[in-house]
Parts: C-alpha cells; structure tokens; sequence
C-alpha cells in the first residue's frame, strides 16, 4: 500500500490520481509506503536475479511489469585509479551496462509499467538525451507512442540514434533542457499525456534500486555515494530507497550522499556551499557534458535534503577534469563512460585533493552512462586511427612508430 505524498507540505493524493506535483503547494511528490505493513524476507530477495525487480515489494507496480532486465549492473572495485588517488576501497557501478546504456532504464521499467497500470496510453519527456533513449526503448516494449523533445544541437549521437530507432516522435526545441521540460510538462498536462521525466514520482522509485543493489553487492553500507547531478533525480532516488531499508530496520547507517555538477552548470552545488534554502537557477547552463547541462533542477529540494541529512557534499569540476578522468576510466580500469558519467569519479579526486576525503571511506561513484552513448566527444579526444596500404613492413613501421 502506497500514496502520493508532498514533500513540503505534506498534501497526501490516492495512488491511482494522476498528478506530478503538490496542486495545494507546487512542491515535489514522493511515494509514500506503509513500510510497517510491508514484509521483507531477505533471503528471498536473494533468491532472485540481481536487477530492479529484486525488490519488487518496495516498488509501486502491481501489474506485470514492462521490462527489459535492467539492473543488474556491475560494481567494479578501481583498483588502479584508486591506488592513484589513494583510496584503496573506491568503486564503481557501471549503469552504463543497463538495456539502453544508462540508470534511466531503472527508471523507466517502473515509470512505463506505471503508464499502464494508470491506463494512459501515451507517454512522452524532456531530455538531455538519456532519458529519451529509455522511454523509446521502453514505449516500444510497452507498444504505445512515445514524444521526446530535445535542447537541438546538445544531444549526444548516440542518444539520438536511439531516441529515432526505437520510433518515437523526437522534437529538437531551440531552447535549452529546461525549457523543453516546461513545455514537455504543460502538453502533458493539457493533452492527457504520461510525463515521465523525473518530476513522475514513481521514476524515482526504480532509480533507487541503484542503492540496493549496492548494499547487496558490498554485503554493507558504503561510506559515501558519489552521483553526477543533473535535474538532481538520482541523487534523490538513491538516498530515499536507502532511508526505506533503514526505517524498515535493514540497514543502519546512510552513506553520506555527494553530488557532483559541471562547473558552468553547477545551481546545487552553489546552493549547498552557500547554505541556501533552494537553488537559485543558472540561466545558461554550459558543458561538455551534455546529459548534465541542466540549470534548473527539478529535484533540488529533495536532492538538497538528501546531501545535508546524510552530512554530504556537493562539488564542482570542470570540463577539462571530466575529460580527463573519462581518459583514465578508459585506460586504468577498462571502463567506457560518457562524459558526464566520468563527473562522478572526477569530483572524487578533487575533494581528494581539497582534503574532504577520509582514505578509509568506502567509497561508490555511480557511473551513469555508456562510452557509446557520446561517440563524438570520444573522437574528438583522441588520435585517429593510422591508416596504411595492406603490407606487412608497412604495417611493422606503423607499430614501431
Ligand atoms: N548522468 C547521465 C548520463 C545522465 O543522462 C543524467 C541525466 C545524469 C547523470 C543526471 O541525473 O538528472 O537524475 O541528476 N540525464 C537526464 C536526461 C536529464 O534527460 O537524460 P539526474
């Protein structure tokens, strides 16, 4: 048993009411569960596959889901970069590894079955990207349409490539990530459209499961839960599931929650290191990491509540860190990010460099998003490739070259 619950005023709405935000205050909607009502055998979780639908008792679905097995994603310790840095237990969950190659997927097998659960048979969202390759993905499972609008021009490729395949309606706005979001938002509520960008509540709740997987995988709590931030849903998702299993007596600490932003796109973290009440909007945001080019972060106040209850942080890098550390995943550890992936473990070695960082932490940085998903970023970092006639001894000089 589950309701709708306002996160400022606490305005309660029945489960099946269609409704993103508070219609009293405006304010963000959580799920609220009876968790006293709610029974969780551990050992049966274990039973099952590690993936999403694991944790199918702290998810509001009740149909059979629209699935693709997303989850499951792998948690690699960074051995290499970490004796770099110093810290001996950082790792990474690669979200890269999910169906349509980022954590939206979490997503979107709960937001999609959602839609239908509520019987609406049109979905649609605002996207840097991301978020539009899982809905088309998912929509097409589900077999109803699916409309996306894109900032034009600062979508990655691949994303796009995605967002087309899988046949959904795509709309390039000229206008940035937050003004498609406005737009998205007032054709769904005018034309009886399913919003699925992470205002949905119930979006949130498949992206939580990132947490969970994590406590299973390490067979404990992390210290610290490193996430990029760009419309500040995952962040939010990720401390919300972890507090359920410690009201529900399963764990009994959160880790601290830190949330790292692009320089020139970076409202959250200018908010909680000048202890404002809530965020105040970059009107232009900018960065090669396009997926978190957001200047108006629809989740800030639970993505604030999130880092100052945890005792976490938030800090900024710029493009030229970011690129960097894509590098390094790369070539240390093997794993391919796109670059606003990268933003989580590059905002690691700064606060190692600051001095924030205790090297006992156990640390996990989310990393979001596949290598693939931004090919022309990567292209344009590195040589291309030595082309030569088919012979041998040319083949030996270009190798010793
Ligand atoms: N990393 C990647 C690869 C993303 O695509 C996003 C968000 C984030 C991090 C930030 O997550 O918004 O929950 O704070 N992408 C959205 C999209 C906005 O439209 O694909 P967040």
């Amino acid at each position: 048993m589950y309701r709708l619950a306002c996160v400022h005023c606490a305005a309660t709405y029945p489960a099946d009411q269609i409704v993103y935000t508070c219609s009293r205050c405006g304010h963000l909607l959580a799920v609220q569960y009876e968790l006293d009502t709610i029974a969780i055998d551990r050992s049966r979780w274990h039973r099952r596959p590690l993936s999403v639908w694991r944790y199918r008792e702290l998810l509001p679905v009740k149909r059979e889901p629209v699935t693709l097995q997303e989850g499951g994603t792998p948690l690699y310790h960074l051995k290499r970069l970490g004796e770099e840095l110093g810290l001996p237990h950082l790792y990474a969950k690669h979200e890269g590894m999910n169906p349509s190659g980022s954590f939206k997927d979490r997503g979107m097998t709960v937001g999609v079955s959602m839609a239908l659960e509520l019987g609406m048979s049109q979905v649609a969202c605002a996207s840097t990207g991301n978020t539009s390759a899982s809905l088309s993905q998912y929509a097409a499972k589900a077999g109803i349409p699916a409309i996306v609008l894109l900032p034009a021009g600062k979508v990655a490729l691949g994303k796009i490539a995605q967002a087309l395949m899988h046949g959904a309606k795509v709309i390039s706005i000229r206008g940035n990530f937050d003004r498609a979001l406005e737009m998205v938002h007032e054709l769904c509520i005018s034309h009886g459209i399913y919003l699925l960008n992470s205002v949905n509540p119930f979006r949130l709740e498949g992206q939580k499961t990132i947490g969970y997987e994590v406590v299973d995988q390490l067979e404990g709590v992390p210290d610290r839960f490193v996430l990029p931030v760009g419309n500040a849903g995952n962040i939010s998702a990720v401390h919300k599931g972890l507090n359920e299993l410690r009201t529900l007596g399963l764990i009994d600490t959160l880790p601290m929650m830190t949330g790292v932003q692009a320089s020139g796109s970076a409202p959250i973290v200018r908010a909680v290191h000048e202890e404002l009440p809530e965020v105040i909007p970059e009107k232009n945001p900018e960065t090669v990491a396009t997926a978190i080019r957001i200047g108006a972060p629809v989740n800030a106040e639970k993505a604030l509540v999130a880092i100052r209850a945890t005792g976490g942080t938030a800090t900024s890098v710029s493009d030229d860190e970011i690129l960097r550390m894509q590098r390094d995943l790369a070539r240390m550890e093997g794993i391919g990010v796109e670059p606003a992936s990268a933003a989580s473990v590059a905002g690691i070695r700064r606060l190692v460099e600051e001095g924030q960082i205790d090297r006992d932490e156990r640390i996990v940085c989310v990393v979001t998003g596949h290598l693939l998903k931004d090919p022309e970023t990567v292209i344009a970092q590195c040589a291309p490739p030595c082309e030569i006639d088919a012979d041998i001894s040319l083949l030996l000089s270009a190798l010793s070259s």
